[in-house]
C-alpha cells in the first residue's frame, strides 16, 4: 500500500492534479496527504463544491460519485475532472430526469423548483436553485413562494418539511427518489440500537425516513442534519457515544475527529462510493495524458454545462 500511496502522491504532482475526497470514500482515501495519504481536501458535498472553485491545479481527480464531479466540472469548465470510476452513481440522482422535472413543472407551473445536488447536470439544467443537505433549508426558507418543489429525495423533503412548516408555513411538492443507504435505517433498526446504547446520542442524516426520525428523537437526543452538522455537532456535545444514521465511512472521519468518542455505526455502506479505491486512483492518474484518459475523464456537452450552471451559481451565492 505504502508505494502505491508515493506513486499517486508522485503522479499528482507530475500531472499537476489535485484529489477531492468526500467523506463516504473508503477510510484509506480519506487521509490528507499531509497526514500520510493521498487526499488534497476532504470534505461534504458543498465543502467539495467550493473547493472545486478554489483549486489551481489544471486536473482535478474526484473520489466521490458522479453527480458530484459533474459539479465540479460545471464551476471550473476551464479544468479536467478525472473519476477513479466514472459509473459510480447515485440512486437518488438516477430516480429523476431532466423530463420528469419538465413534466412537474407543467403540473405546478409557476413553483419554483429546488433541486438536491444529488442529480445529474440534464435534471439541475431544467431547476431553479441547488442545495445541498448542509443549506437546503437556508434555501427553501429565502424563496417567497408559498409552495416549492423539492427533488428528487422523498424522506429528507419530508423532513424538511417538517421544519419549514413550523417556521415558515410553505409546503413542499415532493418526487419519490430514496437514498439506498439512508433509507435503509429503520424505525425497528434504530429502537434496537437506542435500547443497546441508552446514553448514546444520535447524528442522523436529513435523508434517513421520517418515521424513524420522529421515533428516535421522541425519546433521545441528537442532530438531524447534514453531513457537517453532524462531525460539528460532536465537538459540541457533551456526550461520550452517539449512533450514527449515516453512511458507515463517515465513521472514520468522526473517529478521527474525535478519538476521545465512541461511535456505533451500523455498517451500510454506498456501493456507488464505493467504486472509488487507491488502485482505480492510481489507474486514473496513470491514464491522464494518453488514450486511455477518457474512460475516467467527465465530459458534458456544453449547453448542459452552460445551462445546470445556473441553478448551481445561484446556490454558491448562498455560501
Ligand atoms: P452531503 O455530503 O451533502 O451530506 O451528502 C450526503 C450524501 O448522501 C452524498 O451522497
Ligand atoms: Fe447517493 Fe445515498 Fe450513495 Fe449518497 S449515499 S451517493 S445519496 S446512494
Amino acid at each position: 500500500m505504502k508505494e502505491m500511496l508515493a506513486e499517486i502522491n508522485a503522479l499528482k504532482k507530475e500531472k499537476n492534479a489535485v484529489i477531492l475526497s468526500h467523506y463516504y470514500m473508503p477510510p484509506e482515501l480519506q487521509v490528507l496527504e499531509k497526514a500520510g495519504g493521498i487526499a488534497d481536501f476532504i470534505g461534504d458535498s458543498l465543502g467539495l463544491s467550493i473547493e472545486a472553485t478554489r483549486v489551481e491545479a489544471a486536473n482535478i481527480v474526484f473520489c466521490g460519485v458522479a453527480f458530484m464531479a459533474e459539479t465540479a466540472k460545471i464551476l471550473n469548465p476551464g479544468k479536467r475532472v478525472f473519476m477513479p470510476d466514472i459509473k459510480a452513481g447515485c440512486s437518488l440522482a438516477s430516480s429523476i430526469t431532466a423530463k420528469d422535472v419538465i413534466e412537474l413543472k407543467h403540473r405546478h407551473p409557476g413553483i419554483p423548483v429546488i433541486a438536491y445536488v444529488n442529480t445529474y447536470a440534464e435534471t439541475k439544467a431544467e431547476c431553479d436553485i441547488c442545495c445541498t443537505s448542509r443549506n437546503a433549508l437556508k434555501i427553501a426558507a429565502s424563496f417567497d413562494s408559498e409552495e416549492l418543489i423539492f427533488i428528487p429525495d422523498v424522506y429528507m423533503g419530508q423532513n424538511l418539511q417538517h421544519t419549514l412548516a413550523e417556521q415558515t408555513g410553505k409546503k413542499l411538492i415532493l418526487w419519490h427518489g430514496r437514498c439506498e443507504v439512508h433509507e435503509q435505517f429503520t424505525q425497528s433498526s434504530m429502537s434496537a440500537l437506542e435500547l443497546m446504547y441508552p446514553k448514546a446520542e444520535i447524528l442522523m442524516h436529513w435523508e434517513v425516513p421520517q418515521e424513524t426520525v420522529a421515533s428516535s428523537f421522541k425519546n433521545t437526543k441528537g442532530v438531524l442534519g447534514s453531513t457537517n452538522d453532524i462531525i460539528k455537532y460532536v465537538g459540541q456535545s457533551p456526550a461520550h457515544q452517539f449512533i450514527l444514521a449515516s453512511e458507515c465511512d463517515l465513521g472514520a472521519t468522526l473517529k478521527g475527529t474525535y478519538p476521545d468518542r465512541e461511535f456505533i455505526t451500523p455498517c451500510i455502506k454506498c456501493p456507488h462510493m464505493k467504486m472509488n479505491t487507491l488502485q482505480n486512483t492510481l489507474m486514473a492518474l496513470r491514464a491522464m495524458g494518453t488514450p486511455e484518459e477518457e474512460y475516467y475523464e467527465i465530459d458534458l456537452p456544453e449547453d448542459v454545462m452552460n445551462r445546470a450552471y445556473i441553478p448551481i451559481k445561484r446556490m454558491m451565492d448562498f455560501v
